[in-house]
């Protein structure tokens, strides 16, 4: 048997992790589970970095300790791993006793051997990166990476020579194509070797920093936060001592590509001083933004991992993780995306399918898996995707583009549909039973091997699936008993976007909430008042209901289009719970007619209808008497 080991990065306890943080953690789960399903022996570490000059900090900010805030932070790490349902073997602190041993050895041996020595140094210090910067990398004066200041530090310091493994970090990357992925990451990082190589400094006096691993040669410094940390991958696996080298060989670090050059360019010549060969991948991704910045902390703009994890299913969430990203590039994370996915490929493309095919079993197989028939040219051609599947997946999965492997079973899924409206099993069962049982047993085939495959993406949803097909493993079983079961995964409503300020005329006459509003709230006690010329502009009109159909997908929402007089408008109204649609056709309703355009679960709103509210109930809100269409309302 192979073996594999996958690693995340270990994440600061200065903050609540973030999607950034649920991102690499996701996918290092989903490559681990893949590379078991492949027949890996696997190891997946994850954990936290919890020294250093952030860390002590943060615990100053909260009156804390760093001792006492590290071990009431990271536990908020641990939730995030067992809410998303990650498998990882050791989740490591760098506050573990194994690790102090380990960082405290391998500054010993450096030491040992003169590739660390003393100097007096000066630069420029950057507090939020915990490093300092060559004066020509800084950026208007600030560090080039969080772009804050920095500032000049002049002391004695230790440092690890770096410099001599320039050589021997450009041979390797350019010796081992695939060494560090995407590829043109690779070439940043040569891009970076072409200039000159500083040592590291790898001290921090205790007078400026006591909060670290202390230099087992120097017991008035800690060692530099990424000295440590790097090198907690090792310690994970039992380094010095333990069986670590076979695992080793086949390590993958999995990281955002803003940590590419301390997981090459220090980390590797770390380990090269070491004698330790360099890990077999790195895999860097892209960040999540949310519109054009990316998201963090301080640009206060985090999405939490576990509360849309808890709204749309953990499983949901990380679908839409691995689908959404290609990995190395960045991409645009809204909850609004996130629901269209969930609702398009999960509800409709597969939901449905399975509901459908399985009610049909239901009710003219008794329950149970039919039998396969003589296969016909159509059935033949799926059942070659099916067996394409593994082969994908596996190419995917061996390339690190883990999308890819989701990619094709989302393909999967739309061929099975393509294939289901070809054969029509469900008109077929009316003449022809057993050819509609031999395409069914072609889709439950199908199925059941797709339950396989993405099953690392969302084990709970795939197991359960399974369990409805009654499959062995990955394969169906004729005449097994089927479980039809509720609805595999629900549809949700997609989320209310916040309205610009703006587009409302006043905080009062166009609510922001919902989407459409049908109800102005009523009236409450510091409500501000408004002038008269606020009001004014508003544009209330009477408006004849034409159309009235329910927005497919949702049970909130109707799409109205209404008689204006002078034009004819489509309003995506939230009264489907109050109203039929053939209640409103031909109903007159008060409308506001200048509302800005918004596009409502995909459909485009120009306007919205007036309604009251009074608890659940609801009411719209109509001339009493006869009006013509697009009188004015005052
Ligand atoms: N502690 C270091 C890593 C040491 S590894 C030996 C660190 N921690 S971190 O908590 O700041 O960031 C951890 C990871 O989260 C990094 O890989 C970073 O790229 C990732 N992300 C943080 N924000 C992100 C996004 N908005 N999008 C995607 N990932 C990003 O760095």
């Amino acid at each position: 048997m192979t073996v594999r080991y996958f690693t995340t990065p270990i994440y600061y306890v200065n903050d609540r992790p973030h999607i950034g943080h649920a991102y690499t953690t996701v996918l290092a789960d989903v490559a681990a589970r893949y590379a078991r399903r492949l027949g890996h022996e696997t190891t997946f570490l994850t954990g936290t970095d919890e020294h250093g000059q952030k860390v002590q900090q943060a615990a100053a900010a909260r009156g804390l300790a760093p001792r006492a805030h590290v071990d009431e932070l990271h536990v908020a790490f641990r939730a995030m791993c067992e809410n998303l349902g990650t498998t990882h073997d050791r989740f490591i602190r760098t506050t573990d006793a194994d690790h102090v041993v380990v960082v405290q050895g391998a500054l010993q041996r450096l030491w040992d051997q003169g590739l660390i020595e003393s100097r007096r140094y000066g630069g420029w210090y950057s507090v939020s990166e915990e490093r300092f910067f060559p004066e020509k990398d800084l950026v208007e004066g600030k560090d080039p990476v969080g772009k804050k200041p920095v500032e000049w530090v002049e002391e004695e310091n230790f440092f690890f020579k770096m410099s001599l493994y320039r050589e021997r970090l450009i041979a390797h990357i350019e010796g081992n194509p695939g060494c560090i992925v995407p590829a043109y990451r690779a070439q940043e990082v040569l891009g970076f070797l072409r200039q000159p190589l500083e040592d590291l400094c790898i001290s921090r006096p205790k007078t400026r920093l006591a909060w670290g691993i202390e230099l087992p040669f120097a017991k008035d410094y800690v060692t530099y936060v990424w000295f440590d940390a790097l090198l907690n991958y090792l310690t994970g696996i039992g380094y010095p001592d333990g069986d670590w080298r076979e695992r080793w060989a086949e390590s993958t670090h999995l990281i955002g590509k803003d940590i590419l050059t301390t997981h090459t360019v220090y980390w590797w010549s770390m380990l090269m001083a070491l004698e330790v060969p360099v890990p077999k991948r790195v895999l860097a991704h892209g960040w999540w933004l949310m519109g054009d910045a990316k998201m963090s902390k301080s640009s206060g703009n985090v999405v939490s991992p576990l509360g849309l994890a808890d709204v749309y299913g953990v499983d949901v969430f990380r679908y839409f993780l691995l689908r959404e990203m290609v990995i190395g590039q960045d991409a645009s994370f809204s909850e609004e995306a996130l629901v269209r996915r969930n609702n398009a490929e999960l509800a409709d493309d597969l939901g449905n399918l399975v509901n459908r095919v399985l009610s049909l079993v239901e009710r003219r197989f008794d329950n149970r898996v039919p039998e396969p028939g003589p296969e016909q040219p159509l059935d033949v051609e799926v059942l070659a995707s099916i067996r394409g599947l593994e082969a994908t997946v596996s190419e995917a999965v061996e390339g690190l583009m883990l999308h890819k492997a989701v990619d094709s079973c989302a393909a999967l899924v739309r061929r099975l549909n393509r294939y289901v409206n070809e054969t029509v099993p469900f008109t077929v069962a009316k003449t022809d039973l057993p050819r509609a049982g031999a395409i069914l047993h072609v889709v439950l085939s199908a199925l059941a091997e797709l339950s396989w495959w993405l099953e690392p993406v969302m084990p709970r949803a795939m197991a359960e699936l399974r369990r409805r097909l009654g499959a062995d493993g990955r394969s169906l079983v004729a005449g097994a008993s089927i479980d039809k079961g509720a609805v595999l995964v629900p549809k949700h409503e997609l989320p209310e976007a916040p309205v610009p300020a703006a587009e409302s005329p006043t905080p009062t006459a166009a609510p922001p909430a919902p989407p459409a509003a049908p109800a102005p709230q009523a009236p409450q006690e510091g409500v501000a008042l408004i002038g008269f010329d606020d009001f004014a502009k508003v544009a209330l009109r009477v408006a004849e209901v034409l159309v009235a159909e329910r927005v497919k997908g949702s049970d909130k929402l109707l799409r109205l289009e209404v008689d204006l007089g002078s034009e004819r408008r489509q309003i995506v109204a939230g009264i489907a719970k109050a109203y039929a649609p053939e209640q409103l056709v031909g109903k007159r309703l008060v409308v506001v007619a200048n509302l800005a355009p918004r596009k409502i679960f995909g459909l485009d709103s120009q306007g919205m209808v007036l309604a009251a509210k009074h608890g659940d109930a609801l009411v719209v809100l109509c001339p009493d008497g006869p009006t013509p269409s697009g009188a004015t309302v005052s």
